[in-house]
């Protein structure tokens, strides 16, 4: 093949200049083969690349496929109930349910339901009517001046920075229309967050951005003044960790600390910024529990919590011994599963650190029970939470409300292109690429992350319904079912049969 090639192009040199002599008028095509002969020789004497030294024009054609393989993969590859980490079939019921049409399928399941993996919701022999509106929730103990009612979903932190300004503008357009609140991310309140008045809740991470000093750690006058200044600052949210990158700090590299990021944020423009993996404001539980104190305090008695990913599960027990014991606690905890999202992480992290968030809710939500911490402190769940049976599953397992970051991305349009760390986001999400964003129209996609957060909770108050429940606090893990309770079932009423033949279990057999 690499020999066909080179001995193509210097046959097709010599004809051209065979050409070329007998008449200039074909000297033209040089215009065509000698860049690409001239890109030829320099590949194959570059250091860098194993396959372009090897193959130096055609090797550009893998680069290609792979720089398209998700497109490949979606467009040709993939099957209705495939693809990562949201299926076409997920994906298309969030468009639906975002552009407020049809969002019913034909014929029947296309899922195996047989499948131990399976899951499914146990309906009721008397269903209910549905109430028209979803119910709010409280969010603020004894101890907050400025409880907060909370819809049941509501918009996870995704910064100004790892999103466009137009993707920001959109979706606290959004949150305004349908009352529900919006996160800041870690990245500081900008303009597009308050310029539409959505209800925020302003997220502060281990950077402090938008309220550090010139060391970088927090500044306790410049955070005040910032939430005096901003009503539509409704609650303060410390960030710990989040379960796409538990315990690695974010790296805002030169070319994207604009002019305008650094004024957000408090920094010197055009230099790299890196935030620590840890906080520098407090090193232990009281220490956390104590900023969580004067946080509230300067806020002048805002709901105030943080959120994590669950790792060492006996650091957040400690934790909440330190609140029975010194009477400080937060007024809400947000659980991001390991599953959750991320502009850009390392895949060590992604993979392989934190627990997902179904084991993390049911054991926070227990252990805060069991220290009769409950009543004060409220859950927000956050993982993968897109349909309204998925935010079903988040509240049986612990959770009062649920945050949902990609759900929210869906609705704006993204395409599950991947591409979100590398500033070139095809439907002007991700991206800063002004050529890029101004494919997203902010009046057009604000009412599509309205409808989308609309349009499932009212299936929501569907499903509760269909399960003969009146309150969303009434749901438990024993509405659901998993396929392989379909195998116990299976085993208790017919042991000779389907139990022994399809799934031979150690005594059966
Ligand atoms: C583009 C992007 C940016 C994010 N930025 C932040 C952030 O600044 N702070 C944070 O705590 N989580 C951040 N997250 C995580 C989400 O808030 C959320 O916890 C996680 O994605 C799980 O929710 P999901 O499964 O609904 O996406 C980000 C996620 C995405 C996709
Ligand atoms: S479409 Fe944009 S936001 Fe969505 S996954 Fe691709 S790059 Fe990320």
């Amino acid at each position: 093949m690499r020999k066909t090639f080179w001995t193509v192009s210097t046959l097709l040199i010599v004809l051209i200049a065979a050409a070329g002599l007998a008449d200039q008028r074909y000297l033209w095509a040089y215009a065509v083969v000698g860049p690409l002969f001239l890109l030829g020789v320099y590949n194959l004497l570059q250091p860098h690349h194993t396959i372009l030294r090897n193959f130096p024009v055609l090797g550009y054609a893998r680069y290609f496929f792979e720089f398209i393989s998700p497109e490949i993969q979606q467009y040709f590859i993939e099957r209705h109930t495939d693809g990562r980490p949201f299926s076409r079939q997920q994906r298309s019921l969030a468009y639906q349910r975002a552009k407020n049409v049809m969002d019913t399928v034909p014929f029947g399941t296309q899922l195996d339901i047989n499948a131990a993996n399976y899951e499914g919701i146990r309906h009721s022999i008397y269903p209910k009517e549905h109430p028209a509106e979803p119910p709010r929730v409280k969010i603020g103990g004894a101890l907050c001046k400025k409880p907060y009612m909370a819809s049941l979903l509501n918009i996870s932190a995704m910064s100004f920075g790892a999103l466009s300004d137009r993707a920001v503008l959109a979706l606290n357009t959004g949150a305004k229309k349908g009352g529900f609140y919006h996160n800041t991310g870690e990245g500081g309140l900008s303009d597009h967050h308050l310029q539409p008045g959505g209800d925020l809740v302003w997220q502060i991470g281990t950077g402090y951005f938008g309220c550090r000093d010139k060391d970088g750690n927090f500044d306790p006058e410049l955070f005040r003044s910032k939430v005096a200044a901003h009503p539509q600052v409704r609650m303060i949210e410390l960030k710990i960790s989040q379960g796409a990158k538990p315990g690695h700090g974010g790296v805002l590299p030169a070319v994207k600390n604009t002019a305008e990021i650094a004024r957000i944020r408090h920094l010197q423009p055009h230099t790299t910024v890196v935030s620590p993996p840890g906080h520098s404001a407090f090193h232990d539980a009281r220490g956390l529990l104590q900023f969580i104190g004067r946080l509230r305090e300067l806020s002048g008695g805002l709901p105030v919590g943080f959120k994590l990913c669950i790792g060492r599960t006996e650091e957040f027990t400690e934790l909440c011994e330190c609140m029975v014991e010194s009477g400080m606690r937060p007024d809400f905890i947000t659980v991001d599963g390991a599953e959750g999202g991320t502009g850009a992480s390392p895949l060590e992290f992604t993979d392989s650190v934190g627990m997902p968030i179904e084991p993390a809710l049911m054991f926070v939500r227990r252990t805060l029970e069991r220290f009769d911490l409950h009543d004060e402190v409220k859950v927000i769940a956050s993982g993968k939470v897109l349909t309204a049976a998925s935010l079903m599953k988040m509240l049986a397992l612990g959770a009062d409300v649920c945050n949902s970051a990609r759900g929210f991305l869906f609705s704006l349009g993204c395409i599950q292109a991947l591409r979100c760390n590398t500033n070139t986001c095809p439907t002007g999400i991700t991206t800063h690429q002004r050529s890029l964003v101004r494919g997203l129209v902010v009046p057009e996609k604000s009412e599509r992350v309205y409808h989308f957060h609309r349009n499932t909770l009212h299936t929501l108050m569907e499903l509760l319904a269909a399960c003969g429940l009146d309150h969303v606090e009434d749901v438990n893990t024993g509405h659901f079912m998993r396929g392989d309770e379909f195998v116990k079932l299976a085993d208790r009423y017919f042991p000779d049969r389907l139990g022994h033949v399809m799934h031979p279990s150690p005594g059966t057999a």
